[in-house]
């Protein structure tokens, strides 16, 4: 398989194994299949899973990954405002570690343009795509061991490590209690494109 189909096949399984026939789609479905062709660009576009990745390549991928973190971590904290569900989700200070111990200055690297968020039902929508990196994360966190980096150069992909699915299933369960799906499904349309232009646009440093 693929690195470009890993992420589509698993929720396709997953998708297959919890929809139930005649219950209506979940949130959490209704966000994976909207956002189903942007997560299959990304993934195919960022090349993190395949041969291609060499320690170049990831240094380059988390230095744009910083200023995506930087200009959305904030504005994602803040639309929330539940402290409680954000603060131990917050990656910008892994971000900002690995790079470190690359031997860049994360001060220096630009930040993307800000979020065009409004509310909380649109920053719980760029949540979950934040949050859904962690699932990813592991599988690149993989294919990153055989690079040679500095051991503490993996803090982001590493998700919430053994803390991931749980996080992950939690932060599910809060997202299905949001009164205003429109709104999460506009953020995280959102935010997988913000993520997209920034990482793969014409303009990707
Ligand atoms: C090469 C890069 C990537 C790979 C290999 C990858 C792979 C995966 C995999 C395997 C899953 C399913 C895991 C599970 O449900 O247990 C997943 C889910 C997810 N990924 Fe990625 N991913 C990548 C990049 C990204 C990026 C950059 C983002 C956004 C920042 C992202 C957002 C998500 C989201 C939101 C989900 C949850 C989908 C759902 O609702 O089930 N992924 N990814």
């Amino acid at each position: 398989m693929t690195g470009a189909s890993i992420g589509a096949a698993i929720g396709a399984a997953i998708g297959a194994a919890t929809g139930a026939v005649g219950a209506p789609p979940s949130l959490r479905d209704r966000l994976r299949e909207a956002t189903r062709p942007e997560h299959e660009r990304l993934e195919a576009g960022l090349d993190l899973a395949g041969p291609g990745l060499d320690a170049a390549r990831y240094r380059r991928v988390l230095a744009l990954f910083h200023g995506f973190w930087a200009a959305w971590e904030p504005r994602v904290a803040a639309g929330i405002a539940d402290p409680a569900l954000t603060g131990p989700r917050r990656r910008l200070h892994r971000l900002r570690g690995d790079l470190a111990a690359l031997g860049e200055d994360p001060d220096a690297l630009p930040v993307a343009p800000p979020p065009p968020l409004r509310g909380r039902g649109e920053a719980m929508g760029a949540l979950y795509v934040m949050e859904g990196s962690t699932l990813g994360g592991r599988v690149i966190l993989k294919r990153a061991e055989g690079l040679g980096l500095p051991p503490d150069a993996t803090g982001f992909f590493a998700g919430h490590g053994a803390e991931t699915g749980p996080m992950w299933k939690r932060f599910v369960a809060r997202l299905e209690a949001e009164p205003d799906g429109d709104a999460v499904l506009r953020g995280a349309r959102a935010a997988f494109l913000g993520l997209e232009a920034w990482t793969l646009g014409p303009d990707a440093a």
